[in-house]
């Protein structure tokens, strides 16, 4: 019986990030929707994405997402912002339909782009979504997702008299994945990338981190940002959203896993992934490593 007749619920949320740092996406899950199952995926091996093109950045997040797919999860949420901004479309345009319909794959950017215009989960423009929301709002994130200029995208349908500056941070993922999250060489790094941000005339109100990494230079990007600036990071706003949708889609929450269970799969240096991600997730877990197989 295939996963689309079967009412049994047995399925894992696949998770997947590039590296480690979509393991505070995978944080904002489990404690909003902690009954749930998650496996997660983080590509450690060819970290970072965020300077490669957009073709190899398609072909790695397909094959990640169909790894997914075939350990039994229905539902893939890719919490990497390039990828997402990179690869989320055609996956759902070119390959869902071809060889994985009763699957489905969600991204960062949407539920992302409507927290930052301060819209409700699941906004529709024109008809939930006010147009007037106007001000200056913020992105900072990797090089892909700049170039993709998926968030203006996004920001122009969902509030298009809203003023985006955007910022990328070609430095921080590396930054990050050595285990450098703070001090003199992180906070000259980050003011190097902020700065520039502010230093216009209509300063933004608003700053996304539209990286998963991001969060874990939390405290150094805060030291940075003027007092009254609101700084989002994404996994309690993509968990919200992601509570939402499952409240519209009933055919597919029937079909997730609920023993409150998490899983964690890397392609490389399991050890270090424990180590540094138990920060992230602030208790030991055991991370196997994988293989992920090209696919034509
Ligand atoms: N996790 C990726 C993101 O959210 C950034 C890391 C990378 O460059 O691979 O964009």
């Amino acid at each position: 019986m295939s996963a689309a007749t079967s009412p049994a619920r047995s399925g894992a949320i696949g998770v997947f990030d590039s590296g480690f740092g979509g393991l505070t996406v995978l944080q904002a899950l489990r404690a909003r929707l902690p009954a749930y199952d998650y496996l997660y995926l983080g590509d450690s091996a060819r970290v970072p994405y965020g300077n490669r093109s957009h073709e190899v950045v398609y072909e790695f997040t397909r094959e990640a997402v169909f790894d997914l797919f075939a350990r039994g999860c229905p539902l893939v949420v890719i919490a990497c912002n390039t990828a997402s901004a990179r690869a989320l479309r055609r996956i759902q345009q070119e390959d869902l339909p071809r060889l994985a319909p009763d699957r489905r794959v969600l991204g960062v950017v949407r539920p992302s782009a409507e927290a930052l215009a301060g819209l409700p989960p699941g906004a529709v423009p024109g008809v939930t979504a006010p147009a007037l929301v106007t001000g200056t709002v913020a992105v900072v994130a990797t090089q892909g997702t700049i170039a993709s200029d998926s968030y203006r995208l996004e920001l122009g349908k969902l509030a298009p008299r809203l003023t985006l500056v955007q910022q990328a941070c070609p430095l921080w993922v590396p930054l990050v994945e050595a285990g450098e999250t703070d001090g003199p060489g992180v906070q000259y790094y980050v003011r190097k990338y902020l700065a520039p941000l502010f230093a216009g005339g209509s300063p933004p109100s608003r700053v996304l981190l539209g990286c998963t990494h991001y969060p874990l230079l939390l405290s150094a990007i805060r030291a940075q940002v003027p007092a009254g600036v609101e700084v989002l990071a994404q996994g309690a706003l993509v968990a919200e959203r992601l509570q939402d949708w499952l409240r519209r889609h009933p055919e597919m929450e029937a079909r997730l896993g609920q023993s409150g269970r998490y899983r964690v799969l890397t392609t490389d240096r399991p050890a270090w992934f424990e180590a540094f991600g138990e920060r992230v997730l602030g208790e030991a877990f055991e991370a196997s490593e994988v293989r992920l197989r090209a696919l034509s």
